[in-house]
């Protein structure tokens, strides 16, 4: 076995490398072991608990070259957490070790900290120190609380628009982000391709190399997508609670499918994305793939205000019926063999909603419960999602009835580049509501209201609010009231988008209607 030598001269970036477009933004030290700044993808926290959270980073000093930039041998970290911005009280340190095997990307479980409080990470490697994160902590599962205040955002498709909803999102109070999914997306860069909103999408920026396939170019993406300021700048700023929906790994896919390629071809395009994604993600050990799958759901508990459900709607959700797409019913829809969850997560969720109450509950998923007539003109028949709930009427309506006497579920949702709250029926009876939150940048600029919007709110009556900007949520939880604010930017576009509140939409705690202001 060959001892490996770490010294200086293994870990300078190879010269004469093509010049990154991301530029070193610090000065090197002078025993530094780089000859370009090594933390270039930023710093982010993830999954709090009441006594720590995990802290990530990814060292990468050319992102888009290959390897990162990196040499193809393990690497030293050391990091620190401390109670103050200035690094004056440190109450955590330690080493870690920066792999190959995933990326040189480094996630620390920090333990043994205060509850719901802020703290402050870094991280240094061969002589070069990163930038500064924060992250809070929860406080303590079960303790009594009066308000909690979280973010809601996700995809995030780079070619689409600048990351301004990001830089706001940064200067927001929040306890911390829940992330929908959609952080990369797979296509090829520079693709003119069907529009999110009809049309076809013009890229304002460009994404780097072809559709993405292997390790290497998911790998790639996300170096790309990590070195936007404002995405880093989010990052710093709170702890994420990640999850994945299709773009993470390729359009609509479910379990082993995207539609034509053999499962055992799709497997592997998948556990390369799935491992690209868990390098990247400030997420636990216990998400670690293992054997091309990741233990994605997970339930947080805040104090005794809410329970928070992180759902996985598509590693065990059978395929899409009616072939996928837009369109009316068919046979498929109300398939009793249908899931969305898979058994053992069903399972899970039922008895999480069943135990010892939280004030409320909250589902935060990736795609639309509302069963929406998606009509936008004159057409005989309704027309639904086939990637959403509604396409899954057995499950769906397995997991309302489960809601209905709870009457304080909340259920959170991306998926749909646009923002939609209203209301889900149990039979006729409402039981719970649904915030669908926009996209960060997916779509373009959009509009406050998409052509045909007016015909969806007149056909679906369940539905109370929608809007078609980019932007994010923030959650007001309180004892007996839960706001939601629709969080809205002027434009993705051009850099520097203005943001304001389009709306704020709130449900009392056991009576499931929605108030708009
Ligand atoms: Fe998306």
């Amino acid at each position: 076995m060959t001892k490996l030598i770490l010294n200086r001269r293994t870990f300078i970036a190879g010269a004469g490398a093509a010049a990154s477009a991301f530029a070193a933004p610090a000065i090197l030290s002078a025993q530094s072991i780089w000859r370009r700044y090594p933390f270039n993808l930023g710093v982010a926290a993830g999954d709090p608990s009441p006594d720590g959270f995990v802290i990530w980073t990814r060292l990468a000093p050319e992102p888009l070259a290959e390897h990162g930039g990196m040499a193809m041998q393990p690497l030293a970290v050391t990091w620190e957490v401390a109670s103050d911005d200035r690094f004056a009280t440190i109450v955590a340190r330690g080493d870690a070790v920066a792999r190959p095997e995933l990326g040189h990307s480094v996630h620390v479980e920090v333990a043994g900290l205060q509850p719901d409080r802020p703290y402050w990470y870094r991280f240094r490697a061969g002589g070069e120190r990163s930038f500064d994160g924060r992250a809070r902590t929860l406080p303590v599962a079960g303790s009594n609380l009066a308000a909690l205040k979280f973010g809601v955002a996700g995809c995030q498709a780079y070619d689409d628009g600048y990351y301004t909803a990001y830089r706001h999102l940064a200067r927001e109070d929040l306890a911390f982000v829940y992330h929908y999914g959609d952080y990369i997306y797979e296509y090829r860069n520079g693709t003119v391709r069907p529009g999110f909103t009809g049309g076809v999408s013009v890229a304002v920026r460009e994404s780097v190399g072809d559709m993405l396939y292997d390790i290497a170019d998911y790998r790639r993406r996300y170096a790309q997508i990590k070195s936007d300021p404002e995405l880093i700048r989010a990052h710093a700023a709170h702890a994420f609670f990640h999850s994945f929906d299709d773009h993470e790994i390729a359009n609509n896919w479910t379990q082993d499918h995207d539609g034509d390629t053999p499962p055992e071809a799709f497997r592997l395009r998948r556990a390369a994305a799935l491992q690209a994604w868990y390098e990247h993600m400030p997420v636990r050990r216990a998400q670690m793939p293992r054997f091309g799958d990741v233990a994605m759901r997970r339930a947080i508990r805040f104090g005794d205000l809410a329970e928070i459900d992180i759902l996985d709607t598509r590693q065990f959700r059978t395929a899409q019926p009616c072939d996928d797409g837009f369109k009316t019913r068919c046979e498929g829809m109300s398939s009793a063999n249908a899931s969305v969850l898979g058994a053992e997560q069903e399972a899970w969720l039922t008895a999480n909603l069943r135990r010892d109450p939280a004030r409320w509950n909250c589902l935060a998923q990736q795609i639309m419960m509302m069963a929406l007539d998606r009509r936008t003109r004159e057409e005989p028949a309704p027309i639904y999602n086939m990637d959403s709930w509604a396409a899954y009427e057995a499950p769906r309506r397995r997991l309302l009835n489960r809601m209905a006497g709870l009457n304080n579920v909340v259920v959170l949702t991306g998926d749909e580049h646009q923002n939609f709250a209203g209301l889900l029926h149990d039979d006729d009876r409402p039981v719970a509501v649904e915030f669908v939150a926009t996209s960060i940048s997916s779509g373009g600029d959009g509009q406050d209201l998409r052509p045909g919007s007016d015909r969806i709110l007149a056909n679906n009556p369940q539905l109370k609010f929608i809007n078609d900007q980019r932007g994010y949520l923030t959650c007001e939880v309180g004892r007996d009231e839960w706001k939601t604010n629709y969080m809205v930017v002027d434009r993705v576009s051009t850099p520097g988008g203005a943001l304001s509140k389009r709306a704020t939409v709130s449900v009392a705690r056991g009576t499931p209607a929605l108030t708009v202001a």
